[in-house]
């Protein structure tokens, strides 16, 4: 059966029980700072679980992208190695929010492994929770009991908490689970040794296919399980080992999830998998990576430097490097194989097929980036090589994977053709010590909420209002590398929360006795988190909550000037424009879009005339709260891509630009002030970004621009700025000729000057002298003595803070001596913290350390005396 069949037999049957079927959630996360990315089916329900938000249907089912790169639940680079840990899988879901529990789950599960998919019974095991004495928590008896009625005894295996009770992570939703897993071995294998004793051993044959989690308690930081409010199921199970066994193969890599991307691999590379282990290991690891990759771009992230984005940057260099170094593809590459993933997964994941061309573009321009460090990594290598007999410093190679991302591994091999080793355990330290300072750095000790009013909920009113009454109903303390912050919850709430590219409000809370300052408001899913430095003292008591007006409103210029940017960039552009990331804060704006090509300087002049004459017309905000969401498809508004919309939106209108969005905006557009754009770039592949200012930053920009015309004018004693200025120019370039023609008999003097300075070393006219010349310079006078015999011409001079070397060499010495220029200057000039290079008979290099002269000097006469 194929593979796309099985989800939809999953989805069907969890139906027919009566369990709405709803999509996957974004694999990346938006609105949990805990998490990058999806990396369990309950991130999506956190919220339902402990009780902070209702469910809209008490049972469902799904397939949700997951992503596990790092922490609890997997390690990158073990991806690939086997044959059935992935950095994306699809878990296979079924929810009951408070409904039924162990028994309809655990019967369910059975029925439908055994009589709709057919699988062995023979061939399971399940696994039941022991209990631990140090939680406190009893044995799963209810589960055991129901597995009896399923099968024999003894193919039910008690396990501990490690195996039998899932936890998200340190703090929140967790209970006891029961695992079943199949014995995929042949038989033979079958008769020598038991399934029940490789179940959880990493067998890669006797596998876990789905984790049945009976969620009852949450975590607090101290460690102490609680009980939720209600019981819940939460099932997962893997797609890709489920189609693995139904398929009858022993890998996932064989299923037809990967088998066709493998296929196009070992055509693209010319090789075949399943004849040699590495090459196996890296066409596992493209395919793997490349479905994660293409997923993540899919749901609106980007490669980049920092949080999720540098999650999909290490997947994808991780996978160039292992086609790089294992099946010598040295162009980019991953990109052609989107095409084969979509053909696959596009019917159900049809976010794959609207996003084809940006995922085509991102990954291809991140290759050939990755590729080119690839390369300007082997030319530093080439240099750390030279004089090196057996060893190359652990430090400079950790310099090579921490300053030029290049890996290790790639190096060793190297070196190895060199006959080099490196000490990997010093290695090892080196990035031990990285990783501990960006630990250290990074440390975030959240403490439980300490609830003051239980059961109420938090009212946003700051659409409307900048001013209110409110009272605290919880706090927790939370300690960032050493600082420490609170966090408080108001039953209502005036203050913006950071979320649709808009930044958080500030402002302050104040009762009788004391103003507290709120530094900043951020959400986490539901909640509405404010933060502050200092705990009020009279927690209980009323206080009343102000906005910061100045900061809200300069920031709501630039939201809704944000709004007639992206409507412009339609009309101007064309309707292929599409948001693709935006941040509003009260000092400018900045917008992410696709769109292929630079934009030119007219064009951008066009589009800020264009949102400066919507700001003139003065066009009022129409607020539609509570739209039907396909009422506001059907009146055309804009929607973002990767966004999840509720059933009923909020639509914010000026005119003709109607979208969709949470934030806060001016009353009408006149308030945005002058629009001004600063900057036109590109961010990647595909993604223009623009970045402006509105209201008081424009101005004050603008300002700015007239004060240096206007100080020019006094400093240049004139009023016609542009033309005193062309005049300069011309004058200037004239000087710049007559100094040259200067230069040119000066040299020739110069020259002169060296050449009376003659040491005879070895037979060797050997002359290392300090000069006041720039490089061009001490070129010309190296070449015009390249006829000379026998010359050693060293040259040092000091220009901008620098010290650059020139080396010429006589082509006499370079064929009887063996001497090269090139050579010789790399590695004289680390006596001045420097490298260079060039060719046999001339060379250059430059660097920073002017004591180090001297010893240039030495090091350079060594070179004639051997
Ligand atoms: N939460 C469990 C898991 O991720 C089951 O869905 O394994």
């Amino acid at each position: 059966m194929e593979s796309n069949q099985i989800r939809k037999l999953f989805l069907d049957y969890f139906n027919s029980k009566n369990h709405n079927i709803i999509p996957s959630a974004s694999i990346v996360v938006k609105d949990d700072p805990t998490l990058l990315f999806t990396n369990a089916g309950m991130n999506q329900f956190k919220d339902i679980f402990v009780g902070s938000n209702k469910p809209s249907y008490s049972r469902v089912v799904n397939s949700q992208k997951c992503l596990r790169v790092s922490g609890k639940h997997n390690d990158l680079e073990q991806v690939g190695h086997d044959t059935y840990h992935h950095t994306m899988f699809e878990m296979l879901g079924s929810w009951s929010f408070g409904d039924y529990f162990k028994k309809e789950a655990i019967k369910w599960a059975w029925e439908f492994l055994i009589n709709i998919c057919n699988l062995d019974s023979n061939r399971m095991y399940v696994t039941y929770f022991e209990g631990c004495s140090h939680d406190g928590t009893k044995k799963d008896i209810g589960s055991y009991e129901i597995w009896k009625e399923l099968l024999p005894e003894d193919r039910i295996i008690a396990g501990n908490k490690k195996d039998n009770f899932w936890e998200m992570g340190d703090v929140g939703p967790c209970g006891p689970c029961s695992e079943i897993h199949f014995d995929n071995r042949g038989e033979k294998e079958r008769a020598l040794i038991s399934g029940k004793d490789l179940v959880n051993q990493d067998h890669p044959q006797v596998i876990e296919i789905w984790n049945l989690v009976f969620m009852q308690f949450n975590r607090s930081s101290d460690g102490r399980l609680m009980d939720l409010p209600y019981k819940h199921v939460d099932t997962g199970m893997g797609f890709e080992r489920l189609t693995m066994i139904m398929q009858k193969v022993n890998s996932n890599y064989e299923t037809d999830i990967f088998r066709p991307i493998i296929s196009k691999i070992e055509n693209i590379s010319n090789l075949i998998y399943g004849k040699e282990e590495k090459i196996d290991i890296a066409m596992r690891v493209i395919a793997d990576h490349v479905r994660a990759v293409s997923f993540s771009i899919a749901d609106g992230q980007l490669p980049s430097n920092t949080k999720a984005g540098y999650v999909v940057r290490r997947i994808l260099r991780r996978a160039i490097r292992y086609g790089y170094t294992y099946l010598a593809l040295e162009s980019a590459f991953i990109y052609k194989l989107v095409d084969v993933l979509i053909a696959n997964f596009g019917s159900y994941y049809t976010e794959l097929n609207e996003q084809k061309e940006l995922i085509i573009n991102v990954i291809k321009e991140e290759e050939e980036s990755f590729l080119q460090t690839l390369e300007d990594g082997l030319k530093k290598i080439q240099q750390i090589i030279i004089g090196k007999k057996n060893e190359v410093p652990a430090k400079d190679v950790f310099e090579l994977y921490d300053t030029y991302g290049f890996p290790s591994d790639l190096t060793k091999l190297i070196l190895q053709e060199s006959g080099l080793t490196f000490n990997e355990e010093k290695f090892n330290i080196c990035m031990q010590e990285q990783r501990d300072r960006s630990k250290k750095a990074s440390k975030r000790k959240v403490g439980d909420w300490k609830v003051l009013i239980s059961d109420e909920k938090t009212l946003f009113i700051g659409h409307s209002k900048l001013k209110s009454k409110l009272n605290i109903l919880k706090y927790r303390k939370v300690e960032n590398s050493g600082e420490s912050e609170f966090h408080l919850v108001f039953n209502k709430t005036p203050f913006y929360p950071q979320s649709g590219g808009q930044v958080g409000d500030i402002g302050e809370i104040s009762n009788k006795n004391e103003i507290i300052e709120v530094l900043d408001c951020r959400k986490e899913n539901q909640l509405i988190i404010h933060i502050v430095k200092k705990l009020p003292q009279e927690i209980t008591s009323e206080f009343t909550a102000k906005v910061n007006k100045r900061y809200r409103k300069n920031t709501s210029r630039n939201h809704s000037a944000t709004h007639l940017l992206h409507e412009s960039l339609r009309d101007i552009l064309g309707n292929h424009v599409e948001q693709k990331g935006s941040l509003v804060d009260n000092k400018h704006l900045r917008f992410d879009f696709t769109h292929f090509r630079k934009i030119d300087d007219n064009i951008i002049k066009k589009i800020e005339n264009h949102v400066n004459n919507k700001i003139l017309s003065n066009i009022e905000l129409i607020e539609h709260k509570e739209v039907l969401l396909e009422e506001a498809k059907s009146m055309g508004a804009i929607m973002l891509f990767s966004e999840k919309y509720e059933e009923k939106v909020r639509m914010i209108q000026f005119g003709s630009s109607i979208e969709l969005c949470g934030g806060t905006h001016v009353k009408s557009t006149a308030e945005i002030g002058p629009f001004k754009i600063l900057s036109e770039g590109s961010v990647a592949s595909g993604i223009r970004r623009i970045e402006a200012f509105t209201g008081e930053a424009s101005l004050d920009y603008l300002n700015n621009q007239t004060n240096i015309v206007d100080e020019l004018s006094t400093l240049l004693k004139s009023k016609d700025v542009r033309s005193t200025v062309e005049n300069l120019i011309a004058r200037n370039k004239e000087l710049e000729k007559q100094l040259k023609k200067v230069n040119l008999s000066n040299t020739s003097k110069i020259k002169d000057n060296i050449l009376s300075k003659t040491n005879i070393i070895n037979n060797i006219r050997f002359i290392a002298k300090k000069v006041d010349l720039d490089m061009q310079s001490m070129k010309n006078i190296s070449f015009s003595l390249r006829k000379e015999k026998s010359l050693f011409l060293l040259l040092a001079s000091k220009i901008d803070n620098k010290v650059i070397l020139s080396l010429l060499i006589s082509e006499d010495l370079i064929s009887n001596k063996g001497l090269n220029a090139s050579v010789i200057i790399k590695d004289i000039s680390r006596e001045i913290n420097g490298g260079g290079g060039g060719q046999s008979f001339f060379a250059t290099a430059g660097g920073d350390k002017f004591e180090g002269i001297q010893n240039v000097f030495l090091k350079a006469r060594e070179y004639l005396k051997k």
